[in-house]
């Protein structure tokens, strides 16, 4: 079983010709709407391929709120632990520009009144991989950890956005993934001296008793676990939307580990994944379904 901790956006994604530079106007013929933010893409890319997949977090008491639960049921998550609160659900607005890069405005609205306290210590066992990110408040995220470490489960903490956290809550990770941006952070967080993704990884797993994957976008990935150093391509593809690409990639890593999948064989599927994520405009609706990364594996594309 997954269980995922964390926030839960509605995402207004316009696509423009060229991201706006500061105090420009652009604009666009319209706008799409679908469920975002981090936690939420996960579990969805998580139960899409096939993992039975519980999810923790907060919605506001609004329209928007209403739209993404009902998005969140019809993919078949475990919402028992989804509260919804007086106030305002989280809103992303996201802009692509034409070669598909981004750029990301999150109000966190009611991922701030997420707490630890929302996940059932009777939900976690050793059979649980609990999967974290960084946009509900990083004391809740801290105690989640330690409380699912207690009950035995294993956690994976996805560092995005970089911000502080508690070394302590770091050294009792399982795994640890991040892009190349989020290890240039916490390296420097850490004061390890390391400028590439290798030197990153060697840095990392070397203060953290946790595998650490740090994703390179079109480079695919490059991982440390139990003191091997594996890689896995990313498929050969032209992006659209790079948006919860790498949320696709944690979701379906999280699904290939709890489906018995080895390490190696997860990070492989994950990457594959987390391209074809690439080729959809937006978050949710780019994620693949089991056939489909299946597809891709077996014919590379
Ligand atoms: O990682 C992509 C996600 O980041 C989007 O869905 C958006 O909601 C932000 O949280």
């Amino acid at each position: 079983m997954i269980s995922v901790f964390g926030s839960v956006n509605m995402d207004l994604t316009f696509q423009l010709r060229s991201l706006p530079s500061v105090g420009e106007t652009v604009l666009t013929p319209g706008f799409s709407e679908a469920v975002g933010g981090k936690g939420a893409n996960q579990a969805i890319a998580a139960v899409r391929d096939g993992a039975a997949t519980r999810f923790t977090g907060c919605l506001g008491d609004d329209a928007f709120g209403a739209q993404v639960r009902a998005a969140l049921q019809a993919e078949g998550i475990d919402l028992a632990a989804l509260a919804t609160v007086a106030g305002k659900t989280a809103l992303a607005s996201i802009w692509v520009d034409e070669g598909g890069d981004n750029m990301i405005a999150v109000a966190s609205g009611a991922n701030a009144m997420v707490t630890s306290e929302a996940l059932s210590p009777s939900t976690l066992n050793e059979e649980t991989l609990v999967v974290l990110q960084m946009e509900v408040p990083v004391v809740e995220i801290e105690a989640v950890i330690a409380k699912a470490k207690q009950a035995g489960a294993r956690v994976l903490l996805n560092l995005a956005p970089a911000l502080p956290i508690a070394i302590g809550a770091l050294k009792q990770l399982d795994i640890l993934v991040l892009n190349e941006h989020e290890a240039g952070t916490l390296c420097a967080q850490l004061e390890l001296a390391a400028a590439t993704p290798d030197e990153q990884l060697a840095a990392l797993t070397g203060q953290l008793d946790a595998s650490v994957i740090i994703t390179l976008g079109a480079a695919g990935v490059v991982a440390r676990h139990q003191g091997e150093t594996y890689q896995a391509p990313a498929l050969a593809i032209k992006p659209v939307d790079t948006t919860g690409a790498g949320d696709c990639f944690v979701g379906v890593f999280a699904a290939g580990l709890d489906a018995g999948l080895s390490f190696d064989a997860a990070l492989s599927r994950a990457a594959v994944a987390g391209s074809l994520a690439c080729t959809v405009v937006g978050a949710m609706p780019s994620f693949p379904t089991r056939d489909r990364i299946d597809e891709a594996i077996a014919s590379g594309a």
